[in-house]
């Protein structure tokens, strides 16, 4: 439209000019959309997203009666804090970190982190580990230790494998639904992402949330995925587990939050669910759940999902969660976005467009692994 003007503009050039005059105009028109179309990229992420989303909910979605599934039991978990922690901490936001038993350093580099924190813009938060069995009688001693030393581990009975991820979603689930119901907000987040809650705070608040008492399922969302059905795949799903040709919409498992009626309808739907084998992977496996439940998924760009974010101070500061951060990055990193003063609007800006120009052209040039 710029662009446009500009040409109705060209008589005034005169003949001398003709069009050659124009050029510099339309540059400087053509400079200034692309300015913007990085100043705002997110804007533009999220609209794009948000056309391509199925926003019609399942006709027989809805809540299942809690009455329905048997309460989630103490005996189910063979380590967790005490039953009142949260009773006692009232977290607004609690933080699930699913992580393996082999991951110490990993936990270690959480804890030294974002995970340290107790309060964040004047809301109270929590960070706990879920794990399940480990398979190496030494590992499991030292989780023990681990858990007896920290106080922050819950652990499943399950084995601890790639495959029963989906498992230690539902067990995470039902702890959260039946030891922390205080919790405005849960977020789940694997081990290598940094988190970041204060710019979570920030943006629950700042879309003056009717979340706090509605539904929340919120991350980066994954649109139209179909099911794997090579057999050679880690995610193998035969059509006789899952029939239909795609998946409704998730958002990606490195990090989502709900809100609290979202996680009471979704670890319900995820309790009375049949677990069949093989289970979908653990992000789709919350995505049928909330389907069930009549959930809908939200985008925010602010998430990263499978992708890096190359590091930017300022892009750091404004992202909710980066992925594929080992742990000596994520002190550094963390340092850096912490103990620095707050960016201003227009680096914050410039800083997350560029970075997520970045981590486009490299997922487009298959350079980083997504999910
Ligand atoms: C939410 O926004 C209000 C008004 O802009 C502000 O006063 C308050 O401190 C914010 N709260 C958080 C947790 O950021
Ligand atoms: C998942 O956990 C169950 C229960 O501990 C175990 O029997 C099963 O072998 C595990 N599956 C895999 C693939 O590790």
């Amino acid at each position: 439209m710029v662009g446009r003007g500009l040409w109705i503009c060209k008589p005034r050039f005169g003949k001398r000019g003709g069009r050659l005059g124009v050029v510099p105009y339309l540059c400087a028109a053509a400079a200034t959309a692309a300015l913007l179309a990085l100043l705002f990229v997110d804007l533009i992420e999220s609209w794009v997203t948000s056309i391509g989303m199925n926003t019609a909910v399942e006709p027989h979605a809805g809540i299942i009666p809690p009455q329905s599934v048997p309460p989630t039991r103490p005996e189910e978990f063979l380590l967790m804090p005490s039953p009142l922690v949260c009773q006692r901490a009232k977290p607004y936001l609690i933080t699930m970190v699913v992580s393996a038993p082999a991951n110490q350093r990993a936990r270690q580099a959480v804890r030294d982190t974002w995970g340290g924190e107790v309060e964040v813009r004047g809301l109270r938060v929590m960070t706990l580990f879920m794990v399940g069995v480990a398979s190496d009688p030494g590992l499991a001693k030292l989780l023990i230790e681990e858990a007896r030393e920290r106080g922050d581990l819950i652990q499943g009975r399950f084995l601890d494998s790639y495959s029963n991820l989906t498992l230690k979603t539902v067990s995470m689930l039902g702890w959260a639904r039946r030891f922390c119901p205080q919790a405005h907000f849960m977020a789940k987040v694997d081990d290598d992402v940094l988190f970041n809650p204060s710019a979570l705070l920030h943006f629950l608040n700042k879309s003056r949330n009717p979340y706090e008492q509605g539904d929340l399922y919120l991350g980066r969302v994954h649109l139209h995925v179909a099911p794997d059905r090579d057999p050679d795949s880690k995610h193998y799903l035969p059509s006789g587990a899952y029939p239909p040709s795609v998946f409704p919409d998730y958002c990606s498992g490195t990090a989502y939050v709900l809100s609290r009626s979202a996680l009471l309808k979704i670890s319900l739907a995820a309790s009375a669910s049949p677990l069949s084998t093989p289970l979908p992977p653990e992000d789709v496996f919350v995505g049928l759940c909330a389907r069930t439940a009549g959930v809908l998924p939200s985008h925010c760009p602010l998430f990263s999902g499978g992708p890096g974010v190359p590091y930017g101070r300022c892009c750091y500061q404004a992202m909710v969660s980066v992925h594929h951060v080992p742990p000596r990055e994520m002190l550094h990193y963390w340092a850096g976005v912490h103990t620095s003063l707050p960016c201003s609007w227009l680096s914050r800006r410039a800083s997350l467009g560029l970075c997520k120009v970045r981590s486009m052209i490299g997922s487009a040039l298959g350079l980083e692994q997504g999910l």
